[in-house]
């Protein structure tokens, strides 16, 4: 006779650690442009730590009348996660000492300074694509350039799928195990084109082919019934999610990335 199989414990995924573990802050983040609150959260012996932003502690923003931050972070992760490039860190709405809010686990962040640089000349070298002429001061400019990274490039499809309008170096975190996450998707969403983003390297550039079929799978999850328009429902308005396939049909339909609408490509202030 076999032994019985041995039941193995249930793990408790990120998610549900984040969603149902007790929160206790621990600090607050000093510069944070809204409440943000350095927490740690604890589930079945399993802890992790995480920054918890309570909608309380919102400042009201004239151009994104409807909704909170908090909700369009999550939204911005269910789409990340509908990618399956998992660039936005586990998000996820709860409640917490201060109220309803976004929690979302802290990524250790390992600078590695290979991101962006302010160079000299008018061409970016290998392995660099161009951003736009800085004033650096002094009636000198230098020229900003990110990396040509693959991690980057699709952060920057992310960004025009979720119409990001704050996409900084400072909200870009590498790990030391060589994945990025972008961080902060409060100004997302908008029906309005606000893209504004330092990742303007491959701007008119025609889409990779896995790019294309990641905005395929995004449009049919999205479609009225869908597993990602069923989970957006909640976060953001229904013109909100029809603005979202929108963006997704016009990259697909012009196959390439998104140029700056302007003279001038939109960059957020500072840029890092
Ligand atoms: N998930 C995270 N992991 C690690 N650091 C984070 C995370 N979220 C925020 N931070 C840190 O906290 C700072 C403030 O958070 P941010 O999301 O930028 O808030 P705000 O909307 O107020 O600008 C960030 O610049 C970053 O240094
Ligand atoms: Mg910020």
């Amino acid at each position: 006779m076999s032994a019985p199989e041995r039941i193995p414990p249930r793990s408790v995924t990120t998610a549900e650690l984040l969603a149902e573990g007790e929160l206790t802050v621990r600090g607050r983040i000093r510069d944070a442009s809204n409440a943000a609150l350095y927490c740690t959260v604890r589930y079945d012996g399993r802890e992790a730590a995480c920054i918890y932003k309570p909608i309380a502690g919102e400042r009201p923003l004239w151009d994104f009348p409807d909704g909170t931050l908090a909700q369009r972070e999550v939204a911005a992760y269910e789409v990340s996660e509908a990618t399956g490039w998992g660039l936005v860190p586990p998000t996820v709405l709860r409640d917490g000492p201060y109220g309803q809010g976004m929690c979302q686990l802290w990524i250790q962040e390992q600078p590695d300074g290979e991101l962006l640089a302010l160079v000299d000349g008018e061409e970016p070298e290998d392995g660099w694509k161009a951003i736009g002429f800085a004033d650096i001061g002094g009636g000198r400019t230098a020229l900003l350039v990110h990396a040509d990274d693959e991690r980057l490039r699709r952060m920057a499809v992310l960004d025009a799928v979720i119409n990001n309008a704050d996409r900084k170096g400072g909200h870009l975190l590498p790990t030391d195990e060589g994945r990025l996450y972008g961080i902060d998707h409060g100004v997302t969403f908008n029906t309005e084109n606000k893209l504004r983003t330092l990742l303007w390297g491959w701007a008119g550039e025609p889409l990779t082919g896995e790019a294309v079929e990641v905005l395929k799978g995004l449009r049919e999850a999205l479609r009225k019934g869908g597993a990602l328009a069923e989970r957006l429902a909640g976060l953001l308005t229904p013109v909100e999610v029809d603005a979202t396939r929108k963006r997704i049909g016009a990259l697909l339909e012009s196959g390439r990335h998104p140029e700056p609408s302007g003279e001038w490509p939109a960059i957020p202030w500072p840029p890092v």
